[in-house]
């Protein structure tokens, strides 16, 4: 975790201009910046980028929002991750917080075997590049195989010498730790001198993770040795199973060309770069897990495997394939011409020789899976039933029912039987897999069960209740809990949600207290004290939750807004103080001199009011569109670039005022207009219920319709609008 004044400091240094023009060339159109987007192939850029704003938009793909929200994005990182980036950018020291001691221990752990195998990469491609028997036999072999200079390079690849100690040596010297050498699997316990070299004599593929760090290495012998690869064994910072070989450097044209390729290994992926196809990554020789298939997920849903034309392996791997159906991921299948991998495929033929290639012969999964199978089985009733059954239980696990129903239209007219016959059986698996799902959730929630008896009972204190269950807002009154009516709040509660959020801590006015305190309030106070009057709240939960992180900031924002007042007014004195040092060596009168001062005070002074305005004003919107929730930051990005604003226009007549100058009464009105909406739901649900009812039940219904009605006239009279006078 990052503190939240790290977090801040952050946020406050990140201009989008400069983080975006990292990545993008970007031209100066009118006050914004505009350039090719850098998510989608674009030939006119469609990218713009607003300094004022702090934001970007794509409005081609849809793709923006702020410096962090760019950089998760491009980098593929998490909100952490984009924190730190931009902190490392920034030099701004983070600052840890709530780290247990263990944590503690186990991140410095981290930290040390990931420095340690950073200089081992270092070490392996100085090896390489600058010994003669690295050029001689390591560099000479990569040559050998066709990869260029620059393809070394770009995937850092190495040579570990022959003699055994020989790293071993040159770590510890460099002052790295035995215990991390022997943790990361660089070296083998040797009780007599230390350790020695696991990947001596062998080229080396440093195993970078998603975030770029290298957490393991595959070393490749040059002799006849049965044991063709060695790896890194699994440690703190290396689980295989989670890892996929190629995935940094092709995440970027993963999510660019929507589309993944997957091989077998460090050579497919190699190669298939050098030809310039870098949408790819490889298992690594091993069958497909779900924490890979997770890794691929988060930037396409489109993956294509490829194999090579012998065949051998495709029976196997047809298995792991349904894993990747199952997570709703779109699967084709491209097979190599005869006796070709990936690797040589891409050394015989240039990018667009072997695009060309794949367009012709990628096939969907679930035809190439038909077509094998049936050709293994060919005249075989018995085989070609089980074939049959095969294909029907991969088309059961894929989750979109489009998609399934597609398929099986396909294979009824392919392997000729009747597409309602397919379709039982296909609902049949379908059945099977969700007794199964069922069952292992009831595991699950019973070991989970388990562990929370666990828990309370060690614990002398009752456990606090998870905050986040069962905090769905209150409905406003009786009405909102009803579906439909929800709909008819909505554009209230909505506009609500984007004054909130993009002017949430506005200077509103002074507010009196019932301890007769006053004290100066920001707009998203006032707007909590009136719901509270009212008893309402926000019935949408995606709104509500915007306005409760605005309400949880209220402090913190007070503890800044004295920092930042300080800090101007700090300037406006320097300021100050530099033009009256200017006036002071002219030669003017007492009362030039006053007279000057005074205009210069004024135009300081309302300088550092609109400066300490628009700190108000970014505030909680900066906080709200880098807020690390997902679902909460893409509502406030969504509310803050809503096109309410007017933005100020200059008429040949008039200035029109922007949004924000016109808050004092657009705020009532729209409180007003959402009050009125929820009477008007109220007086729907009281006629409804009026309709059914008799007697004494009646009669009740009757007066609170009339009180409903006398309150809807009075907000109307209060909205300006006219009474439509109900029946
Ligand atoms: N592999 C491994 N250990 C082995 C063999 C293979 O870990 N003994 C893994 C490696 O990650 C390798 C992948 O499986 O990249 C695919 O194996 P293979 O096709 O045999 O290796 P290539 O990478 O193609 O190597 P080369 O072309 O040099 O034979
Ligand atoms: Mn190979």
């Amino acid at each position: 975790m990052i503190d939240r004044e790290t977090v801040d400091k952050i946020l406050d240094a990140a201009e989008i201009v400069d983080v975006v023009s990292d990545f993008v060339s970007l031209r100066r159109r009118g006050s914004n910046y505009v350039g090719l987007c850098p998510f989608h192939n674009e030939k006119t850029p469609s990218f713009s980028v607003s300094p004022s704003r702090n934001f970007c938009h794509c409005f081609g793909c849809g793709k923006g929002g702020s410096p962090v929200n760019f950089i998760m994005e491009h980098e593929q990182l998490s909100y952490v991750e984009a924190l730190r980036y931009l902190a490392n950018k920034y030099h701004i020291d983070i600052e840890e917080r709530e780290l247990t001691d263990e944590q503690k221990a186990a991140r410095t752990d981290r930290e040390s075997m990931l420095a340690l195998n950073e200089f081992a990469c270092h070490y392996f491609e100085e090896q390489l590049h600058d010994t003669n028997d690295g050029v001689e036999i390591g560099l000479a072999y990569f040559r050998d195989r066709g990869f260029s200079d620059a393809t070394i390079r770009k995937f850092h690849l190495g040579y570990s010498p022959e003699r055994s100690t020989a790293f071993y040596q040159a770590a510890i010297k460099a002052g790295y730790n035995r215990k991390y050498l022997l943790e990361v699997g660089l070296c083998i316990d040797d009780k007599r001198d230390g350790g020695f070299d696991r990947f001596r004599g062998r080229v080396m593929f440093p195993v970078y993770n998603v975030a770029g760090k290298v957490i393991a290495f595959g070393g490749r012998t040059l002799k006849k040795d049965p044991a063709k690869y060695f790896n890194s064994p699994e440690s703190l910072i290396y689980v295989k199973n989670r890892e996929l070989y190629g995935l940094y450097q092709a995440k970027r044209a993963i999510v660019k060309e929507d589309k993944c390729f997957l091989v077998e290994g460090y050579t497919d992926v190699i190669s298939m770069h050098q030809a310039g196809i870098e949408n790819v990554v490889a298992s690594s020789g091993t069958s497909l897990t779900q924490g890979q298939i997770a890794q691929i997920h988060r930037f396409t849903s489109n993956v294509t495997v490829l194999y090579d034309g012998d065949s051998a392996g495709i029976h196997a791997s047809l298995r792991g394939i349904d894993m990747l159906l199952a997570e709703g991921l779109n699967i084709k299948v491209l097979l190599l011409p005869d006796g070709e991998d990936p690797d040589s495929f891409a050394r015989k033929h240039n990018a667009s020789q072997f695009t060309q290639f794949i367009a012709e012969n990628e096939s969907d999964f679930i035809s190439f899976k038909m077509k094998i199978l049936l050709d293994q089985s060919s005249g075989d009733p018995v085989k070609r039933a089980a074939a049959i059954g095969d294909v029907v239980k991969s088309i059961a696990v894929i989750p979109d029912a489009i998609t399934r129903s597609v398929y099986a239209k396909q294979c009824s007219v392919q392997l000729d039987i009747a597409e309602d016959v397919l379709l039982k059986e296909i609902n049949k698996y379908i059945k099977r897999n969700k007794d199964e799902q069922y069952k292992q959730r009831q595991r699950e929630q019973a070991r989970q069960q388990r562990l929370e008896n666990d828990r309370q009972s060690s614990e002398s204190q009752p456990s606090q209740q998870d905050e986040h269950e069962d905090s769905l807002p209150q409905s406003s009154g009786e009405i909102a809990s009803t579906a439909g009516v929800n709909q008819f709040l909505y554009p209230h509660e909505r506009i609500m949600a984007h004054y909130i959020a993009k002017f949430g801590f506005c200077f509103w006015g002074d507010t009196y207290f019932d301890n007769g305190e006053k004290r100066p309030t920001s707009l998203i106070e006032n707007v909590y004290f009136e719901l509270n009057a009212d008893n309402m709240t926000f019935s949408i939960q995606r709104f509500a939750r915007i306005f409760e992180e605005g309400l949880k900031l209220v402090d913190a924002f007070y503890e800044d807004l004295q920092k930042e007042t300080e800090r101007i007014n700090d300037i406006a004195r320097k300021k100050f103080d530099e033009a009256t040092r200017q006036i002071d060596s002219a030669t003017l009168t007492l009362r030039e001199i006053e007279k000057k001062e005074g205009e210069i005070k004024n135009r300081i002074e309302l300088e550092s009011r609109n400066e300490l305005s628009t700190w108000r004003q970014r505030y909680l919107e900066k906080r709200l569109c880098s807020h690390p929730d997902d679902e909460l930051r893409a509502t406030a990005l969504e509310l803050v670039s809503e096109k309410y604003q007017l933005s100020k226009i200059h008429t040949q007549f008039a200035v029109i005022p922007t949004e924000q100058e016109r808050l004092s009464t657009l705020i009532p009105e729209a409180l007003y207009n959402w009050k009125n909406a929820i009477v008007k739901c109220q007086i729907i649900d009281a006629q409804s219920r009026l309709a059914h009812a008799k007697g004494a039940e009646a009669a009740q219904i009757l007066t609170k319709l009339q009180q409903l009605y006398e309150t809807s006239r009075e907000l109307a009279k209060l909205i300006g609008e006219r009474v439509v006078n109900p029946k």
